[in-house]
């Protein structure tokens, strides 16, 4: 198979962690037979640098021409980046969201998944890991609070301001109906979070899952209140399957998710349209404070690859023969410094790749 790959890189860790995805996907391409033609496409602080903004038409359009995206992480230190002095819509965040919505990338899914081997790294209570979890978020990622109108003003000497919070039902259905969908592959249960004892969008946000439900009949619903979700989190995470949420919450709830898988460096994701383009990306962020120092750890990254093996190319074996290495460098004992335990080998990022690469089977 012949597939086009844009490559973002982007800043701090990404283009080493992203280097190690490369590494592997190479490895999968040669004993599979596939060719992987990448083209780097800048975003963020590194389009910043060279193109004074944090994507450029021409950067949107070489992703459009693209069968996926793979892509590290932007941003930097907003106490001393210079990125941080421009006007919002400059920096390097901006970026992101504006290739989210360009693509039209509504569906988000962050898989949060506890290897056996990493229960040491895990901040919970053994007796609340039990069995371990598996849990799906699925998270809203072109509405809610990130698109709404927002503005920040003067009024009567008093600086206001405002953030949108917009839904409409047609945005809620296409992410439910992804949910449900997911939810039949899995263990068949939908947890729908959100603020429906406040928020009007919360309350249409419900009304439309229910709606969606009845179309999958043998998928459990239950509604969740986001406050109670952080909690039941930390408290009781095996009774998650498939999480649905707006983007906002979902924003939040999956960086707790990672947490309790052991580290945030652990957890993939893929961003999906109506089509089989998908954008792949860790969910953590470019840790500009250990950038450059091969400290990072590529897994989420590599994860995120084997995510579009699997999305985009519907190449199942090809990814799980990733996974599997994956699972087998931390059975071997290997960690970067994030998920390091007692009694482990501590290795760098290009080390860790070298590793997982070797063990493609
Ligand atoms: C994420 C990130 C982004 C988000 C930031 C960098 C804008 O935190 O992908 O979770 O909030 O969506
Ligand atoms: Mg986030």
């Amino acid at each position: 198979m012949e597939c086009k790959i844009a490559v973002i890189s982007g800043d701090g860790i990404g283009p080493e962690i992203v280097r190690e995805a490369k590494k592997v996907l190479d490895v999968v391409a040669e004993k599979y037979g596939h060719t992987f033609n990448y083209t780097d496409v800048l975003m963020g602080g590194a389009s910043i640098d060279v193109h004074g903004v944090p994507l450029t038409d021409e950067a949107i359009e070489t992703a459009k021409a693209s069968d996926a995206v793979l892509m590290g992480s932007i941003g930097g230190d907003a106490k001393t980046s210079p990125w941080y002095k421009l006007t919002p819509d400059k920096r390097p965040e901006a970026g992101l969201l504006k290739i989210r919505k360009a693509l039209n990338l509504f569906a988000n899914l962050r898989p949060a998944y506890l290897y056996d081997e990493l229960r040491a790294a895990c901040p919970l209570r053994d007796d609340i890991i039990g069995d371990g979890f598996d849990m799906m978020i699925m998270r809203e990622l072109t509405g809610g609070l990130y698109f709404g109108e927002r503005k920040t003003e003067n009024i009567d000497g008093v600086m206001t301001a405002v953030d949108t919070l917009t839904y409409n039902e047609n945005e809620i259905r296409r992410i439910a109906k992804r949910g449900f969908d997911i939810a039949m592959k899995r263990r068949k249960k939908v947890t729908s979070v959100d603020k429906a004892n406040v928020l009007d969008s919360s309350r249409l946000w419900r009304k439309v899952v229910e709606e969606v439900a009845k179309d999958y009949p043998e998928v459990t619903l239950e509604h969740m209140l986001v406050d109670n979700c952080a909690m039941q989190l930390v408290k009781d995470p095996a009774q998650f399957d498939v999480i649905l949420t707006e983007n906002m919450f979902g924003d939040i709830l999956s960086d707790e998710a990672s947490m309790v898988t052991g580290s945030i460096g652990m957890l993939s994701s893929a961003s999906l349209n109506d089509t089989k383009f998908g954008l792949y990306e860790p969910s953590h962020g470019s840790a500009p404070d250990i950038a450059g120092q091969d400290k990072a750890n590529p897994i989420a990254t590599i994860l995120s690859a084997a995510m579009m093996l699997r999305f985009t190319f519907d190449l199942d074996k090809e990814a799980d023969a990733v996974e599997a290495a994956v699972r087998q460098v931390l059975k071997d004992g290997y960690r970067t410094g994030d998920i390091m335990s007692d009694g482990c080998t501590l290795v760098g990022t290009v080390k860790m790749g070298d590793l997982i690469a070797e063990r493609i089977q």
